[in-house]
């Protein structure tokens, strides 16, 4: 039995990586860089990736359109048999165009396999220490500026809980389980930087901004057009308090309750 992690160097799939080799279990990573190279845009080694593969964990790149590579590995695998899927999307993805990259994974994995758990977590804490936050705060000395208000709340999950609940659903069976993973309370991105401020998050300052400036500062980055519209739509959902909603579902999943913001401040290395 082996599980194939995708997006292995990403926030989440490293730590789902990680628990399995604590665990003992085999796994492999894979991505552009990982120990397995996997590119969805290369269907060139995607049989030797998926060698002997049992179960899945597949994460869908934001705002790539390559939703339609993703399905087409999706489908490679289940003609070699691969047994169970566990798919991260984001919270809210249910109410996305079937069409969008993330919605189309989710139906592709349930048309093809009978064991599919649905990952869909909110933003996660680790954007302010090593994600997509954390790379806007670095270009500006420490200044973060977002396109949300001083006053959105949006419930922050881990995402040490999120690999949790990834790994939990590829070991034991959640087959047919959909799960919005949040944290336990609704905080402002102000409140999260003034918590881990002297820590390893590179974030000092929050300023909000609007969508026009964040895109002028994103594509600064040289990121793409369509990566800083999803960015977008996300954060206009959270401006309108959609991102501030809590699930008991990391409780539901674990048996326990999410890591809080005071957790997260206090062990935030890199
Ligand atoms: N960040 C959040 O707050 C958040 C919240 C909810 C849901 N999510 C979901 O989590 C997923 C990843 O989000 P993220 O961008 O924040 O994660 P991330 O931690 O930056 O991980 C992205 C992963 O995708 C891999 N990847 C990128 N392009 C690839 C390609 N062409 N072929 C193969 N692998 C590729 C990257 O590895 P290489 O560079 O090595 O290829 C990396 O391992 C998305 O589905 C997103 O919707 C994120």
């Amino acid at each position: 039995m082996k599980t194939l992690v995708t997006g292995a160097t990403g926030m989440v799939g490293r730590r789902v990586l990680t628990e399995f080799t604590r665990r003992g279990l085999p796994a492999v990573g894979a991505s552009r860089t990982a120990e397995r190279r996997l590119d969805w845009t290369d269907t060139s080694n995607w049989a030797e990736v998926l060698e002997g593969t049992t179960r899945m964990f597949v994460v869908t790149p934001v705002g790539t359109a390559l939703g339609h590579r993703v399905a087409a590995f999706l489908e490679r695998a289940a003609a070699i048999g691969v047994e169970r899927v566990v798919v991260m999307s984001a919270m809210g993805t249910e109410h996305a165009p079937s069409d969008s990259d993330q919605r189309a994974a989710e139906f592709k994995a349930k048309e093809l396999f009978e064991r599919v758990t649905v990952l869909r977590p909110n933003w996660l804490f680790q954007d302010f220490t090593e994600g997509t936050f954390a790379n806007l705060a670095r270009s500006r000395n420490g200044r973060l500026e977002l396109p949300v208000k001083r006053r959105t709340e949006i419930a922050f999950v881990d995402a040490r809980d999120v690999a949790a609940v990834a790994v939990a659903a590829l070991v034991d069976d959640h087959g047919g389980k959909e799960y919005t993973l949040t944290g336990p309370e609704a905080v402002t991105v102000g409140r999260v930087v003034r918590s881990t401020k002297g820590t390893d998050s590179p974030v000092w300052r929050f300023k909000p901004v609007d969508e026009s400036r964040f895109y002028y500062r994103a594509s600064d980055r040289g990121w793409s057009d369509r990566y800083i519209d999803t960015l977008n739509e996300r954060f206009a959902a959270a401006v309108t308090g959609r991102a501030a909603e809590t699930t008991d579902d990391v409780h539901a999943a674990l048996g326990r309750e999410p890591i809080p913001l005071g957790r997260f401040a206090r062990e935030s290395t890199l």
